[in-house]
Parts: C-alpha cells; sequence; structure tokens
C-alpha cells in the first residue's frame, strides 16, 4: 500500500514558522509509524529530525502526534491509522527541529519532586524489604517511561507551562506511597504549590495519552488525597 505521510517540518535555522511536508511511503499494514519517517529520512530526506532508541516502546523517546493523538511512533501500526497520517510534534514543548521538541522543561519538573528514594536511615546488610501489599501500593506508577505524552496532552499544560503536569504527579507518586522512602513530605509540600496538583482539572487526557496505560488521573486524585489528610 502508499499511505501519504504529512510531516510538520520546522528548520529554525531558515525557517520563520513550521510548514508541513507530503510524503508517499510504500507501507506494510503491519509498519509501525516510525518505520514510515525511517523511509522518508532514508530515501528522501537525510535531515528529517526525530527522536528515538529503542522501537520497542520501552525508552518512551518518540512520543509524537499521530493523526491528533499523543501516540509512541513506534507502537502505532499503519493498520492503526490509515493511509493518511500526520505526524507533528507534541504541544506545549519548544520545538527544536521538524519533531525534536525540547524536553528541558518537562525534566525541570521531573527534578523538582525528588524522583528517587529518599532514606536516611543506614543501609541495612541486605536490601530494604517491604511487603508485596505495601509495593502493589504504587506498582501502577512505576511503569512510566516519562516520555511526556501525559503532560504535553494536558490543556492546563498548553496555558501554563509553569504546572508541574501529570508525568512529574506520577513520579512522586511512585515514591510518595512507597513505604521505604522518608520523602513524602518534601514532596507534598513541593506539589502543594500553585503549579501544583491542585492545577489539575480532572480531564483525564493524559490517562488517555499514556502508552504505558498508567491511571494517570487516580495517581494525581490520590496524591491529591494524600495532602488533604496529611499528618506533615
Ligand atoms: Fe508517558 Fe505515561 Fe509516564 Fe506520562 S505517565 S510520561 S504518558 S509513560
Ligand atoms: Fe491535565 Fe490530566 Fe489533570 S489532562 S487536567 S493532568 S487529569
Ligand atoms: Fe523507544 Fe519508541 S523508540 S519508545
Amino acid at each position: 500500500m502508499q499511505v501519504k505521510l504529512r510531516v510538520r517540518r520546522f528548520n529554525p535555522e531558515t525557517d520563520s514558522e513550521s510548514r508541513i511536508e507530503t510524503y508517499d511511503v510504500p507501507a506494510d499494514p503491519m509498519d509501525r509509524v516510525l518505520d514510515l519517517l525511517h523511509w522518508v529520512k532514508w530515501n528522501v530526506d537525510g535531515s528529517l529530525t526525530f527522536r528515538r532508541s529503542c522501537a520497542h516502546g520501552i525508552c518512551g523517546s518518540d512520543a509524537m502526534l499521530i493523526n491528533g493523538t499523543n501516540r509512541l511512533a513506534c507502537k502505532v501500526l499503519v493498520r492503526e491509522v490509515g493511509d493518511q497520517i500526520t505526524v507533528e510534534p507534541l504541544r506545549g514543548l519548544p520545538v527544536n527541529k521538524d519533531l525534536l521538541v525540547d524536553m528541558e522543561p518537562f525534566f525541570a519538573s521531573y527534578r523538582e519532586v525528588l524522583p528517587y528514594l529518599v532514606n536516611d536511615d543506614p543501609a541495612p546488610d541486605t536490601e530494604r524489604r517491604q511487603s508485596q501489599a505495601d509495593r502493589e501500593r504504587f506498582d501502577d506508577t512505576t511503569k512510566c517511561i516519562l516520555c511526556a505524552a501525559c503532560t504535553t496532552s494536558c490543556p492546563v499544560f498548553w496555558a501554563d507551562d509553569e504546572y508541574f503536569g501529570p508525568a512529574a504527579i506520577v513520579n512522586a507518586h511512585r515514591f510518595i506511597f512507597d513505604s521505604r522512602d522518608q520523602g513524602a513530605a518534601q514532596r507534598l509540600t513541593v506539589l502543594n504549590d500553585k503549579e501544583g496538583v491542585w492545577r489539575c482539572r480532572t480531564t483525564f487526557n493524559c490517562t488517555d495519552a499514556c502508552p504505558r496505560g498508567i491511571k494517570v488521573t487516580q495517581a494525581i486524585q490520590e496524591v491529591k488525597r494524600a495532602l488533604l489528610f496529611r499528618k506533615v
């Protein structure tokens, strides 16, 4: 089959604004959108710029707008989206070139929520143990691959890029509810900020966008509840 692949292109060195370029790409229904982008890059225009690494839905580097929805290009098959495909960069982050966005604002928010285990007790001889039930408490949010599909589908983030965004909250959740962690109070204080969890309007775009099936909005609600009932 032939796919009409429309790609939003932007070269900061020569363009004042972005434009759509159209490519006719030979494809198999089982090809992924990433394969089509590779075909264009390798056969038509080597300057086409996008980020990808694993090509198997693990690294989170190729999230982009595909026919208007945030998806991972390596996980979307041509047969799912048809022979007219439009690919654009994620919304709400600065575009460096073509489909490549600057992820630094996203990771700045991520870093602020202390996305690592905080525990000042002396390290035990073996591992820090916890029950299966305690591990289960934050299992869903361990699945995040930091692709930014959630944050860049959130209308609150589009309007206010200071908002921490759902991905940062998901990664705070992962440690706030970890029984081995001692940094919950600090994280909750960070997220009680005017740009924190209270900015969320329960729109659910983030949950719909997550390629890992994480219940993002539920995690945000759990962090809100932890703030309401916190004793520290
Ligand atoms: Fe991506 Fe889901 Fe993590 Fe958001 S929560 S960054 S959509 S994996
Ligand atoms: Fe945004 Fe998700 Fe809340 S889309 S408004 S963070 S539920
Ligand atoms: Fe790694 Fe798609 S290239 S998730």
